[in-house]
Order: structure tokens, then C-alpha cells, then sequence
């Protein structure tokens, strides 16, 4: 029986790959949350939670005792570097064996934008504990159009993208290749660029956002400026802001376009489309 831990159990991906995991045989999944409430829903069969604050190093230490492989998602935070290397010193010192990182495209390049410098330091102090790893590092998730950037009430999605186009990745596919990637071999000490299909512009996402859900959705590309003071208005710190801004700069820039065959490869299967995401998550826009 292998034991694997989940962290960031409840968020857009480790929710995903606790679901990936659930009902298969030879695997005991350890879902790491942080609230009681949050626990009770992911109980049941082979998944049980455990109490997990990154910044509680007592909670760290007991949920990776016993355990052999490791799903690692950091959360968006300035000290996420400092944390990650935390649970790697104890997860090595617990003896785990394998840690697959939740990572994201670009991470591999130098330079780069702080999102991924921090990755990739993060993934430099993996390589360098010793232990085997596997790197995930996909492009922007498909949920964002949910979590972040739904239509408003006015039905518009306001992001300073221009024209860029994105292969934007299903979470769920971001998941399956995680699962893949605990529960089989041939994926020790690797990187993986994980996108979807095909690259699409905010305009023609909105365009399939608005034919699902039956209500208006358009894109206004907004200027960097303008988008820089709303987060700042919006209360986000000047951090948070300026790390979004890069991002934003490099989706704008077309970068973010390139399509890999990683999820075809990794699950047998193609990668689900935002056509195909669109109609499954219709009731988020309703
Ligand atoms: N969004 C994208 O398009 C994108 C693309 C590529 C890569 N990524 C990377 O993906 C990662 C985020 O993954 P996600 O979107 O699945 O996460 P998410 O939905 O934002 O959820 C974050 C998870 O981490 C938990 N968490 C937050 N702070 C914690 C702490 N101090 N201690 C313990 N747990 C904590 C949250 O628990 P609670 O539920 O209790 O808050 C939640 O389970 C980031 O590293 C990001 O850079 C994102």
C-alpha cells in the first residue's frame, strides 16, 4: 500500500488529484486541509484527511510520517519558497520517497517572472535534497475563467491580455498526469509542460462562455495601467499586483500559446477542450 499526501487538498488542483486518487487500489490518500469543515467532504474510502498549516511545523511533521509519495502545491504567498523547502526537509526527513510538484509554465526558463522564479527555486532546493521528483508545470488553469476572471454583472471579462492567445489546461487534466505521475513509473527526476489543446484569445473564450451559459460575456482588453490600479483599488497587495502584472505582460506578449502533447502522452487521452470544459462547468456562469 502506497501512502500519498495531497497538499492544498482543497484548492482547484489537489482537489482534483484527491478525486483522481479515490477508489484506486494499492493507494492510501492523505488530503492535507486546514479547516474541520473542509475535512468532513473529502472523507471516505481510501482518502483521509489530516490537519495541515504550512506555517505549523508540528502539523507538517505528523502528515508526512509514513508517508512514500508527495503532491506538493504551494500556496500564493511571498514566503511560498521558505514554506515548500520546509515540507521538503520534513517529508526527506520522514523518508519520502518521491514529491511531485505543482509547478507552472515558464518555471524552467531563467529569468523569467518572479511566479516562476519562486517555482524554480523551489525546484532547485527539490533536486538538491536528493530526493526523486517530478516537476508539473502547467499553463494557466481553465477554472480561472471561474475563480478569477468570470464575466461580471455587466457580462464582461476585463484583462489586460490584448490579443494574446493562451493553451489554457482543464485542472482536471493538470490532475490526471499528477496521478499518473504517483502511481507509475517512468516519471522520476522530470519536467512536464502541461497545456491544453490549442490557444485560444480571452474574446474567443468569452464568445463559448456566452453560448454555454446563455448570458452575455465579452472581452474588454484592458490598458496595464488601468489594470495595475483596479487590483490595487481591489485591495491586493503591491506584490501580489506586480506578480499578476508580469504574468498578464507575458500572456499579453503570446508567450503562454505553445501547445504541448504531455497530457495525451501521460493519460492516453487528449486534453479536454475549453469547448468541452465550458459545457461541463455551465452552471458557474449562470
Ligand atoms: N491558477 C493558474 O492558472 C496556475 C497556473 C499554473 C500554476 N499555478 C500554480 O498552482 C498553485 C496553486 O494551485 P491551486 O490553484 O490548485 O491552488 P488554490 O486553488 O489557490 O488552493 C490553494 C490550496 O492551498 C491551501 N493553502 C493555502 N495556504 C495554506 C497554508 N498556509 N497551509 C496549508 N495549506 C494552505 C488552500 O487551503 P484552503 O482551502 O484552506 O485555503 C488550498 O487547498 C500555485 O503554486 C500556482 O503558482 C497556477
Amino acid at each position: 500500500m502506497t501512502t500519498i499526501l495531497v497538499t492544498g487538498a482543497t484548492g482547484t488542483i489537489g482537489s482534483q488529484v484527491v478525486s483522481a486518487l479515490k477508489g484506486r487500489n494499492g493507494v492510501t490518500v492523505r488530503a492535507a486541509v486546514r479547516s474541520a469543515a473542509k475535512a468532513e467532504a473529502l472523507k471516505g474510502g481510501n482518502v483521509s484527511p489530516v490537519d495541515f498549516e504550512y506555517t505549523k511545523p508540528e502539523q507538517v511533521q505528523k502528515a508526512v510520517a509514513g508517508v512514500e509519495k508527495l503532491f506538493l502545491v504551494t500556496p500564493f504567498s511571498q514566503d511560498q519558497v521558505d514554506l515548500g523547502a520546509r515540507l521538503v526537509d520534513a517529508a526527506k526527513a520522514a523518508g519520502v520517497k518521491h514529491i511531485v510538484k505543482l509547478s507552472a509554465m515558464g518555471a524552467d526558463f531563467d529569468g523569467g517572472i518572479q511566479l516562476g522564479r519562486w517555482h524554480r527555486t523551489l525546484e532547485r532546493y527539490i533536486q538538491g535534497s536528493g530526493l526523486t521528483y517530478t516537476f508539473l508545470r502547467p499553463n494557466n488553469f481553465m477554472e480561472n475563467f471561474i475563480n478569477f476572471y468570470p464575466p461580471g454583472k455587466d457580462g464582461n471579462i476585463y484583462l489586460p491580455w490584448g490579443q494574446g492567445a493562451c493553451s489554457f489546461i482543464a485542472g482536471s487534466d493538470v490532475a490526471a498526469v499528477a496521478a499518473t505521475a504517483l502511481t507509475s513509473s517512468g516519471h522520476e527526476n522530470k519536467g512536464y509542460t502541461l497545456t491544453g489543446p490549442e490557444a485560444f484569445t480571452i474574446g474567443q473564450a468569452a464568445a463559448i462562455i456566452g453560448e454555454v451559459s446563455g448570458k452575455k460575456a465579452s472581452y474588454v482588453d484592458v490598458p496595464e495601467a488601468a489594470a495595475n490600479k483596479a487590483m490595487l483599488d481591489m485591495g491586493m497587495p503591491a506584490w501580489m499586483v506586480d506578480a499578476m502584472m508580469e504574468l498578464h505582460g507575458i500572456d499579453k506578449a503570446g508567450y503562454a500559446g505553445e501547445v504541448t502533447d504531455v497530457v495525451q502522452k501521460l493519460t492516453g487521452r487528449a486534453p479536454v477542450s475549453f469547448a468541452q470544459f465550458a459545457r461541463q462547468h455551465a452552471a458557474s456562469w449562470k
